[in-house]
């Protein structure tokens, strides 16, 4: 079948590399893609909330199976498009409709959500500018630091961990008052702050079965050690060491059953990937959030592992047989690790000549911020690629990253020494 991704990033290349070794993708497309997805598939030049050409796009290429890898077509309705239109109607969608996307749109919604299904998350109470007032008393009740989220998709930038009732205060009328994430803001999510791990929990589901996918641990910020900017993602290792047996079967019980089962409540179908945003305090899971569809860079690490036919997975999700779908796992542990711009997550430059790509071994590379002008790979956005390896354990999987990472050549390239460091 003829299979479109819609995305850009690292996670699309990865994404593309496992459909197109499936035998049931006959061509792979992307909309819009990046000079990676072009090696493997067509790039379509059509931006990923135009449903209107990305229909197009599905009837003329004759296209079975529409993947989403970013969230913002589904929060934004296109399932809910295609459903609408007879001619569209039939083709499956990778993703929820925009109800079940609301589990990643609206952090509120998502809060009331867990709450009404028992799922354990940090406590919470939310605001508006109508209720600005109610939200500077609820924050002067309250224990530091304490964590302010913008409702609605504010590009992974809409949390402020506030470290003083000031700063806090500070953020809220930010946010409420003047706008500070535009129409995401107008509703602020205020809640406890959570001290503990993070990691990635991913399922597919149909919203009756679910297949649980190998866990990883990104790194999101910039520095070394965890420390300064929030960036898209610096590197992921996949599976997670302390997310063992005792663990899985907790979030498993505690987190997976019951969203699965509140969405079912809801009467909201669902069929993609969710990605629980966990928080492991003293070895009890915790929802810090929920997205819908796969993680940046976590997929580049995950995907490389599944050795079952993935477009198989996908078709078994549809098809309501994920519970005799045998998902084969690689063992080993997979690391990645991003090379970006300098100066990214702030300023950076673009269009810096990409070289020594072709000689990097036994690790794979995932393209993001680059494109091709005639032969040659340029940068063309912040986080530039992603070198994922293999080994029998982490130490030894970044240690052949961090040799292909230097084997790797554009100007200003950045990467984190340590990724994996925590674990
Ligand atoms: P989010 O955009 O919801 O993923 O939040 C961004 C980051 O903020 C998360 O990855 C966490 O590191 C941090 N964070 C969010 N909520 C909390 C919380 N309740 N307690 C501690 N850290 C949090
Ligand atoms: N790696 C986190 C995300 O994709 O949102």
């Amino acid at each position: 079948m003829n299979i479109l991704l819609l995305g850009s990033g690292g996670r699309e290349h990865a994404l593309a590399a496992s459909i197109t070794l499936s035998p049931h993708c006959t061509q792979l497309f992307v909309a819009p893609g990046n000079a990676g997805t072009a090696k493997l598939a067509i790039n379509l030049a059509i931006n990923l909330l135009d449903f209107e050409k990305i229909a197009e796009a599905c009837l003329k290429n004759q296209i079975k199976m529409v993947v989403a890898g970013s969230e913002l077509p589904l929060v934004k309705g296109i399932k809910d498009y295609f459903l609408a239109k007879p001619e569209l109607a039939h083709i499956l969608i990778v993703g929820a409709d925009s109800r079940g996307a609301a589990l990643e749109g609206s952090k509120h919604f998502a809060k009331i959500f867990m709450q009404k299904y028992g799922i354990p998350t940090a406590a919470y109470q939310s605001f508006t500018l109508e209720t600005l007032q109610n939200g500077i008393d609820y924050l002067s009740t309250q224990p530091l630091p304490i964590v302010l989220k913008a409702d609605g998709l504010a590009e992974g930038k809409g949390v402020i961990i506030a470290q003083t009732l000031a700063e806090a205060e500070k953020s809220l009328v930010e946010m409420l008052q003047n706008e500070q994430f535009g129409a995401a803001s107008q509703k602020v999510v205020i809640e406890q702050f959570l001290d503990g791990i993070e990691l990635s929990v991913f399922v597919l589901t149909n919203g009756v079965e679910y297949k649980i996918l190998p866990t990883a641990k990104d790194y999101k910020r910039i520095g070394v050690g965890d420390t300064g900017l929030n960036t898209g993602g610096m590197g992921a290792i996949s599976p997670v060491p302390f997310a063992n047996e005792v663990f899985m079967q907790k979030v498993e019980t505690q987190v997976i059953k019951p969203t699965i089962l509140g969405l079912q409540t809801e009467g909201i179908p669902y069929y993609g990937f969710i990605f629980f945003g966990l928080i492991s305090v003293q070895g009890e899971p915790y929802v810090i959030e929920y997205n819908v569809r796969m993680g940046d860079p976590e997929t580049q690490a995950i995907l490389p592992r599944i050795q079952s036919d993935f477009v198989a997975l996908l078709l078994a999700n549809f098809n309501h047989q994920l519970h005799d779908f045998e998902l084969l796992i690689d063992e080993r542990t997979a690391a990645t690790v991003v090379l970006v711009s300098g100066g990214y997550p702030e300023d950076y430059q673009k269009n810096k000549l990409i070289t020594g790509t072709e000689l990097v071994a036994d690790s794979l590379v995932f393209e993001a911020g680059t494109t091709k002008l005639g032969e040659q790979t340029f940068t063309n956005g912040g986080r530039v690629l992603a070198i994922t390896s293999f080994g029998k354990n982490k130490n030894e999987a970044l240690a052949l990253c961090y040799k292909n990472a230097e084997t790797i050549h554009f100007e200003a390239k950045y990467f984190r020494p340590d990724i994996g460091f925590d674990l």
